[in-house]
């Protein structure tokens, strides 16, 4: 065979298809590790959604999923759209409502708070609406767009394509409005979570110091999300999994250790609005250092539902490390760990509450 001919042209640029919509989108990326508070993130206009947005991929998503924060100007209404990735939506702040249809079918309005949660069925038409003629109304949505661009590289397909999905959304009446389904494990099937700051949770021995959570699932999405929440005065167990979790600091004061096994230690301190992302197969562990319970949203990979997606979710994440799962027992935790809680605690008068779990081992 005849030495094939060389273009002079490299194959490609070395940037993926996700980060090449980003730049074409005309919003400002935001990466690293950590966001100190969603809240004051500086947006700017995004003439698809119709705001002011600031997109967010964090290197703990391995680009796998991404973080938007849009903002809705009072009295306004965002573009309608559908796309082929899913978005699940968490109200940063402000009120209003969304309207749902798939194409062709019925339109359902729905209203939203402060703290609520929800998701647009995959490739559903929705529209958000402010229902404030004088506060602006912000969100921020956790998206499966890296993955599914990155997979299928054609933009118009992602955002143009008639197919209905009528397994995840049937036009039924009362989609967001039915109290949903409770399962084995803190699980709550549900399509519309009124608030997540003051809803009631329920207790998680395994992983540690008095904690308590809700998993949920959504809209029939390969996504899903959870509400921690741990007492004052303690902190979780270290554990990994797959990327892409992103933690929404609700309330409370402390901070988070995330490490590669064996490797530095990492350290953010957090408030209501910070958000982490640890990355993939890295430990890390949350410390409530304030005088209130610390809760948190995370939005995330591992349905129960649809299982076994990146990593997640594959019931390994509260079992010890000893015993083939992906979690450190306190017994076993570098002292340094310990050592830097206490410091913590004296330094905001707080005493300690670990001693109690500790000795349960
Ligand atoms: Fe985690």
């Amino acid at each position: 065979m005849a030495e094939p001919k060389i273009s002079d042209k490299p194959i490609a640029e070395k940037k993926s298809s996700y980060r090449k919509w980003v730049e074409s989108e005309g919003v400002s990326l935001i990466e690293g590790f950590f966001i100190e508070d969603i809240k004051t993130v500086p947006l700017q206009p995004w003439k698809r959604k119709g705001g002011q947005a600031a997109i967010i991929c964090l290197e703990g998503t391995g680009e796998t999923d991404d973080a938007y924060v849009c903002e809705i100007a009072p009295g306004k209404s965002l573009r309608p759209e559908r796309h082929l990735f899913e978005e699940m939506i968490y109200i940063v702040s402000g009120r209003g409502a969304t309207t749902v249809w798939n194409e062709g079918g019925p339109r359902h309005t729905f209203e939203w708070q402060e703290g609520s949660l929800f998701s647009p069925p995959l490739n559903a038409w929705h529209q958000l609406f402010n229902g404030s003629g004088t506060q602006p109304a912000r969100y921020l949505a956790v998206t499966s767009a890296p993955i599914m661009i990155n997979l299928i590289h054609n933009i118009d397909f992602i955002f143009n394509c008639d197919y209905v999905f009528g397994d995840r959304y049937d036009s039924q009446e009362d989609y967001f409005s039915n109290e949903g389904t409770w399962y084995e494990g803190r699980v709550w099937e549900t399509n519309f979570v009124p608030d997540v700051r003051n809803m009631k949770l329920l207790e998680w021995k395994e992983r540690g110091a008095g904690g308590s959570q809700v998993r949920f699932q959504i809209a029939e999405n390969t996504l899903c999300g959870h509400v921690s929440q741990f007492p004052v005065g303690t902190y979780k167990k270290a554990h990994y999994h797959g990327p892409g979790a992103h933690v929404i600091i609700l309330s409370g004061k402390g901070y988070s250790l995330l490490w590669p096994q064996g490797q530095e230690i990492r350290r953010h301190d957090w408030g209501p609005g910070s958000m982490v992302v640890p990355p993939a197969n890295w430990f890390h562990q949350h410390f409530n250092a304030g005088a209130e319970p610390a809760r948190y949203l995370a939005l995330r990979w591992g349905s129960k539902k649809y299982y076994g997606m990146l990593g997640e979710g594959l019931g390994q994440t509260d079992v010890d490390v000893k015993k083939g799962g992906h979690q450190i027992e306190y017994e076993d935790e570098d002292p340094i760990v310990r050592k830097t809680f206490e410091e913590a605690c004296a330094g905001a008068a707080i005493k300690s509450q670990m001693e109690k779990y500790y000795k349960k081992g």
